[in-house]
């Protein structure tokens, strides 16, 4: 069983020494989404990943958030009542549009985000919170927005903190952020800072952490920089199961335990080959991380299939693409139906056409996003 370190949270609560006035404004950031090569499934509360994960972070897939705040007359109540249904006094205390659009479907989520957080940054339900926020990918694109959302959320509260508190240092500002985030959506964790992003313990990862995200800390290959990552948009409805259902279902799963055993051995391979720029190796790593998530999907009971009939059409033609061209390419799954496309950026026209040629038509009305790997979160 992966043993918890248990953190010290002295470090991650807000203690200002002189906390500076603070009545109202707004900050905007910018935060990526990120695509796993080793996978995170299975949690324990809160948001404590059974395995270590690690992702390389996007570049043109992002939120961006602007929080407004003001200052309240009186505190708003923040807590969880004891039949545990979340309580906020959000009518006054937040609100959260999407687009423009008012999203009173996002309240239950942010409500409990707040519940969750409020214990390390107090001062938040001194304030009333308007959050604007817009995604750069389509809404409803199958492409999860929450590990953004969240991550830019997040930050934009660590900039309340820093704008009452300017001593908390530069790591522990980007530490905390991943920590706040990771209470969103575990994902969150490794959408902050870094263009490959370790969370979740391991033995050989220097400082890595379940509690929040950290830089890969070794040198990597150059075949591995601006790696390219289409998304082909197979299915853009609902997910049938959500992921928070999938995390669950790990528990009394059969194979679990082999399943959180593989994912700390893969992410020692992957360690070496990210430094040794072995990408045939990296090609099977990858790809066999996405089944294996897929195939716990399909163990779990209820089991569920959230891969569709023109995923396995794009994977089947990525296999015969690489053998014919002795290509790198490769793909990986999320939650969903949809494919990311991943290349070295030097096999970047022939892939390009590849896809134009032979996958688009796979896609819901022919839509795909070109990305490729980013640095992380801006502050705007
Ligand atoms: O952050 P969540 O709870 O949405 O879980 C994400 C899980 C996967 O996308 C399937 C894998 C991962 O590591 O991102």
């Amino acid at each position: 069983m992966h043993k918890i370190t248990i953190l010290d949270l002295n470090e991650f609560i807000y203690k200002a020494k002189t906390s500076k006035l603070l009545e109202d404004g707004s900050f905007t950031w910018k935060a990526p989404s990120n695509i796993a090569l080793v996978k995170y499934w299975g949690k324990r509360e809160v948001q404590i990943p059974e395995n270590p994960s690690i992702s390389f972070t996007l570049s043109d897939c992002f939120t961006e958030t602007t929080l407004g705040f003001k200052k309240r007359k009186k505190p708003a109540k923040v807590y969880k009542s004891e039949n545990n249904i979340t309580v906020t006094s959000r009518e006054s205390h937040f609100d959260i549009f999407l687009d423009g659009k008012r999203k009173p479907e996002f309240y239950k989520k942010i409500g409990e985000f707040i519940i969750r957080i409020s214990p390390l940054t107090p001062f938040i339900s001194d304030y009333d919170l308007l959050i604007k926020t817009h995604n750069s990918f389509p809404h409803s694109s199958g492409i999860a927005s929450s590990a953004s959302g969240m991550a830019a959320l997040a930050l934009c509260i660590m900039s309340m903190e820093k704008a009452l508190n300017p001593d908390i240092s530069e790591e522990l500002f980007y530490k905390k952020a991943s920590y706040l985030a990771r209470l969103g959506s575990g994902s969150a964790a490794r959408s902050i800072k870094g263009e490959l992003v370790v969370w979740g313990e391991h033995k050989d990862i220097k400082k890595s952490s379940d509690w929040y995200g950290v830089e890969f800390p070794h040198k990597v290959h150059e075949n591995f920089k601006n790696y390219q990552d289409t998304i082909l948009l197979v299915d853009k409805g609902e997910k049938v199961v959500s992921s928070t259902v999938g995390h669950n279902l790990m528990h009394n799963h059969p194979f679990a335990h082999k399943r959180f055993e593989q994912a700390n051995e893969n992410l020692s391979k992957l360690t070496e080959i990210l430094q040794n720029g072995d990408l045939k190796a990296f090609v099977n790593l990858v790809e066999s991380e996405a089944l294996t998530l897929h195939a716990m999907m399909m163990t779990s009971n209820p089991y569920f299939i959230l891969m569709k009939p023109n995923t396995l059409e794009i994977i089947n033609k990525i296999w015969a693409f690489r053998k014919r061209i002795n290509s790198n390419i490769c793909f990986t799954l999320d939650a969903g139906a949809n494919v990311h496309v991943l290349f070295p950026e030097k096999e970047k026209e022939t892939v390009n056409a590849f896809i134009s040629k032979e996958l688009i038509q796979f896609c819901h009305k022919n839509e795909y996003i070109s990305d490729s790997v980013g640095s992380g979160a801006r502050q705007m």
